[in-house]
């Protein structure tokens, strides 16, 4: 049996990604139309959460209920995966009892241990190195504002964190051009941007990275697990809030996109936070729920 995980957007190939976009596109018509079919029936997903989460955790619990499935929140305060007990055996046990797993946690490289002994498909629903369900939802949103994000130029402004790294495969499967403004020794990892090429710029200078963009996003300067940097982190990042003088460097009709929660004022002003004729903000978090039951139904159909 085949058995296809979502641990980063690599482990789509380019026209899989499509394939999902369109099926969110689709689910999310569907589901305001009031004709979802119950696809998940007797489906169990299993959600194993090592840091909090609001959008990740209702959308997909949410997403499994509405198409006649169960989730199962499992916190290591209450499993034996907070006492110690190890991965690969959580895994081979958790596998055999339910039909899919997706996992929050902090080192990537623990994802990738449960997935090789997962007898059931794992998703990535964050570790410190990537966010790639919230890149199906961001390209999704793009999709449904201005078509194709082919070609495009985006523009990440602040830390070279989880989501910028997703951006960076993003932009290698999709074939966009990424500009990054980060602080010095703030950029995302070098043997990641080495294997992006020509199609990912770093720069120090906001300005620079924006000028031309068609969208333009950003996340928190500290992120879960960070905490006790966020004041140092203030200081180093104090030039790189998205504001609207900042994204009038940018293409008349860019868009706005923070994977949320947003710190106002702090990477973001609160008005243009707030200025619903570039943000999306609030479309970006409803489609986590579409693309994550597109993303389920692609998996446990490729894994039968
Ligand atoms: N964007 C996102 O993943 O939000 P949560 O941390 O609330 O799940
Ligand atoms: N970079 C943030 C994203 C939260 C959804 C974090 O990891 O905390």
């Amino acid at each position: 049996m085949t058995i296809r995980h979502f641990l980063t957007l690599h482990d789509l190939s380019t026209d899989e990604i499509h394939q999902v976009i369109d099926l969110a596109i689709e689910l999310k018509a569907a589901h305001r139309e009031g004709r979802q079919e119950p696809v998940f029936a007797g489906k169990v997903l299993g959600m194993i959460f090592e840091k909090s989460s609001t959008r990740t955790r209702v959308s997909f619990e949410a997403g499994m209920a509405q198409l006649g499935g169960d989730a199962l929140f499992l916190s290591p305060n209450d499993t034996q995966l907070g006492r110690g007990e190890p991965i690969e055996d959580s895994a081979r046990v958790i596998s055999r009892m339910v039909d899919i797993v997706m996992i929050r946690t902090f080192g990537h490289d623990k994802i990738e241990k449960f997935a090789e002994y997962s007898k059931v498909p794992v998703i990535n629903a964050l570790t410190d190195q990537f966010h790639p369900c919230q890149l199906l939802a961001d390209i999704q949103t793009f999709v449904e504002h201005r078509g194709s994000i082919q070609g495009k130029t985006v523009a990440w402004i602040g830390d070279g964190n989880n989501m910028c790294q997703s951006w960076i495969n993003a932009a290698m499967l999709l074939d966009f051009n990424l500009n990054i403004a980060c602080p010095i020794s703030y950029e995302p990892d070098v043997e990641l941007l080495a294997r992006a090429g020509k199609r990912i710029n770093v720069t120090n200078d906001p300005v620079v990275a924006v000028t031309g963009a068609h969208l333009v996003t950003t996340d928190v300067f500290a992120s879960m697990g960070q905490e006790e940097e966020q004041e140092e982190r203030l200081k180093h990042f104090a030039n790189y809030q998205v504001n609207h003088q900042l994204i009038g460097h940018a293409a008349a009709d860019v868009l706005f996109m923070h994977c949320l929660p947003a710190h106002r004022d702090e990477e973001v002003s609160a008005e243009l936070f707030e200025d619903e004729k570039f943000s999306v903000v609030w479309d970006e978090a409803e489609n986590r729920l579409h693309a994550q039951k597109a993303l389920m139904v692609f998996l446990l159909g490729a894994s039968q």
